[in-house]
């Protein structure tokens, strides 16, 4: 059984091929950072233009990549959301018109629970329920998983996201975009001692996240100390605040709903001083820490590919009146 996904919700275009649920046949992803380098953000108009040129390239790539032709896939899975809309109405125009014409079924995913499910395609001892954190370009959610399609939120950020502060933080010292995997980088050469930012932390006991104060503070830093400091150290600072607020909130809420597996999710996931200082903690917790690779962490269709099998084999259909919602939430 061959699954086509196709991922458009933000600036990659993306396609994979799953076999049988479990096999990644293929899974083929044009970014755009190119494209957005210069504004050290993505616009929405020129993602959805350029999604509109990769889209047939891109799904073509997946079915050559995976061996297979058009005629041998079984069914296609898409985000439906959340995201830009411009950018999914592309991926779900191409899905749409693929099922119609080869009258395949249609199966529409949740891009959230894309990101969730991707630990699966790289691990089968995860219990439910376990705790998630969804770090993203565009989201940072803390929730308890408690089977394959039910979630409980525990947390969210109020501003930011953790993701977005890494690129603003990146646009204020002239690192380029996307912001995560250049500050990751250079804060290895940097002192991450040397200047200490404000971490959010709310009184009140919620779970809830904030990276604007944190963001701020890097760019009232760099005014006030005009060319007076090393971009490392402001890196490697502004990455342990904002690590450091990610940890200790997730592992707060895995004590409190008594939770033993921890899973990391979305691009930020990718960071490797998170990877490392959310292990260690939660080991000296009795708890696991489990990620995706890199590849699987970032934006992909083959994550779109596990979440949406599960739904198809569940009987989920959708038809094609399917349309984009920009502000889709889990579990909707
Ligand atoms: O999941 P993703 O590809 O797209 C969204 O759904 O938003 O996440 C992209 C985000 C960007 O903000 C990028 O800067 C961040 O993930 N990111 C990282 C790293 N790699 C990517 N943030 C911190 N450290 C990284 N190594
Ligand atoms: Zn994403």
């Amino acid at each position: 059984m061959y699954l086509l996904a196709i991922e458009t919700s933000c600036d990659e275009t993306a396609a994979a091929v799953l076999e049988n649920g479990e096999i990644p046949r293929s899974n083929v992803v044009a970014t755009q950072y190119e494209i957005h380098g210069r504004y050290g953000g993505v616009v929405p108009e020129l993602a959805s233009r350029r999604h509109l040129e990769m889209i047939i390239p891109i799904i073509n790539g997946a079915l050559k990549e995976a061996g297979i032709t058009l005629d041998e896939v079984n069914a296609i899975a898409v985000t439906r959301g959340p995201g830009l809309v411009g950018s999914l109405l592309v991926g779900i125009s191409a899905a749409k018109a693929l099922a119609y014409v080869k009258q395949l079924p249609l199966v529409a995913v949740n891009h959230l629970e894309g990101h969730i499910h991707a630990i699966f395609l790289e691990r089968k001892d995860i219990k439910f329920p376990f705790i998630t954190l969804v770090a993203s370009g565009g989201h940072t959610h803390l929730y308890k998983v408690l089977d394959f399609h039910r979630y409980q939120a525990l947390g969210r950020t109020r501003d930011d996201a953790a993701g977005e502060a890494f690129d603003k933080v990146a646009k204020i010292l002239n690192l380029g975009y996307p912001g995560g995997p250049v500050i990751d980088k250079l804060s290895q050469e940097g002192n991450e001692a040397a200047i200490t930012f404000p971490k959010s932390i709310f009184s009140d006991g919620s779970l809830d996240f904030s990276f604007s104060g944190l963001k701020t503070a890097v760019l009232n830093y760099v005014l006030a100390h005009k060319n007076g400091y090393k971009v490392a150290d402001i890196a490697a600072g502004f990455q342990r605040a904002a690590v450091g607020m990610l940890v200790d909130t997730t592992l707060k809420s895995a004590a409190k709903e008594n939770c033993l597996q921890i899973v990391l999710a979305g691009g930020v996931a990718c960071n490797s001083a998170l990877r490392k200082t959310m292990k260690q903690a939660a080991q000296e917790k009795g708890m696991e820490v489990f990620y995706p690779s890199p590849a699987l962490c970032t934006d992909n269709a083959l994550m779109i590919a596990k979440a949406g099998y599960h739904r198809f084999l569940q009987g989920e259909r959708a038809d094609m009146e399917l349309n984009a919602k920009a502000d889709l939430r889990l579990g909707e």
